[in-house]
């Protein structure tokens, strides 16, 4: 498979093909997600709560993200990496951001970068495209302004937080991201974003009208434990807790009943040998 490049996003976009996009936060999550054929993969912060058994994104270090966009970085070969900017390392100021941005390129080894927010970052996504480091942005729900927005709620469902989506889309465009994440907000108006748009819209929780499609992996593969709260997008198309589960204790259960390891399992030896050392 080719190198994705923004050359090969921007032909999928002008071609109206369906861009698809997963979060990875190790190697082997990248490795079986650049194998799929995914066009691009996500180091989101979501790893805090997936990974890293977090309470929410706020909580991961910059260090942290740095160590996991390594490690999928290590295994992608075809896809497009983003590494996504934790709260905490951008918001201060253009300078701030460019900086960590940087980080994430040199140290964190992806080829561009996500940030939260709409108009008031559009200076910040500005000094960093103007940098030479891609940018994607992320309006509607953003996680890392949970306690602002009052918990994870959907965005853009009043004509005014239509609008708002709108404004911030178009904000993050004219400052110089190639595409933008839309989180959370009904497929109409994520449907009427895209079409006003001349860069990618890539939805989670957004409808079918978007340029193309995020989700979190563990999300998607059912990696989790049963009874954890998934948003609504979420379609599972896996089971893979389940798996591991049953393999476990599979393995468990063959240990404690002597079943495992069979001699299949063993190294040989000559007979005379271990004679000579038994004796
Ligand atoms: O952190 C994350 O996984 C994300 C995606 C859900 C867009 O930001
Ligand atoms: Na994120």
């Amino acid at each position: 498979r080719k190198k994705v490049t923004l050359g090969t996003l921007r032909s999928l976009y002008k071609k109206r093909e369906p861009i698809t996009m997963i979060t990875a936060h190790d190697f082997p999550s990248a490795h079986v997600a650049d194998h799929a054929g995914m066009d691009m993969i996500l180091v989101g912060d979501s790893l805090a709560m997936v990974a890293l058994g977090m309470e929410d994104t706020s909580e991961v270090v910059l260090e942290e993200m740095l160590l996991h966009c390594r490690s999928v970085a290590r295994a992608t070969k075809a896809a497009f990496t983003i590494g996504d900017l934790p709260m905490g390392t951008y918001e201060i100021a253009p300078e701030q951001a460019l900086a960590t941005a940087i980080r994430f390129i040199k140290e964190g080894r992806v080829q561009g970068i996500k940030l939260e927010g709409g108009k008031e970052m559009a200076p910040t996504i500005r000094r960093i495209t103007k940098a030479g480091i891609p940018v994607i942005g992320h309006v509607g729900l953003t996680p890392q302004r949970q306690n602002a927005l009052g918990g994870f709620r959907v965005q853009g469902k009043t004509t005014d937080g239509a609008l708002r989506v709108l404004e911030d889309a178009l904000a993050v465009q004219e400052a110089g991201c190639f595409g933008v994440v839309l989180e959370a907000v009904p497929a109409e108006v994520a449907t009427l974003v895209t079409e006003k748009l001349s860069i990618p819209t890539i939805g989670i929780g957004a409808g079918a009208g978007c340029s193309g499609q995020v989700l979190v992996q563990v999300d998607m593969l059912g990696n989790f434990p049963p009874g954890r709260f998934l948003p609504k997008f979420v379609k599972k198309y896996g089971d893979v807790w389940g798996e591991s589960l049953r393999a476990i204790e599979a393995y468990r259960d063959e240990v404690k009943g002597r079943q495992y390891p069979a001699p299949e399992h063993t190294y040989p030896m000559s007979k005379e040998a271990f004679e000579a050392f038994a004796k």
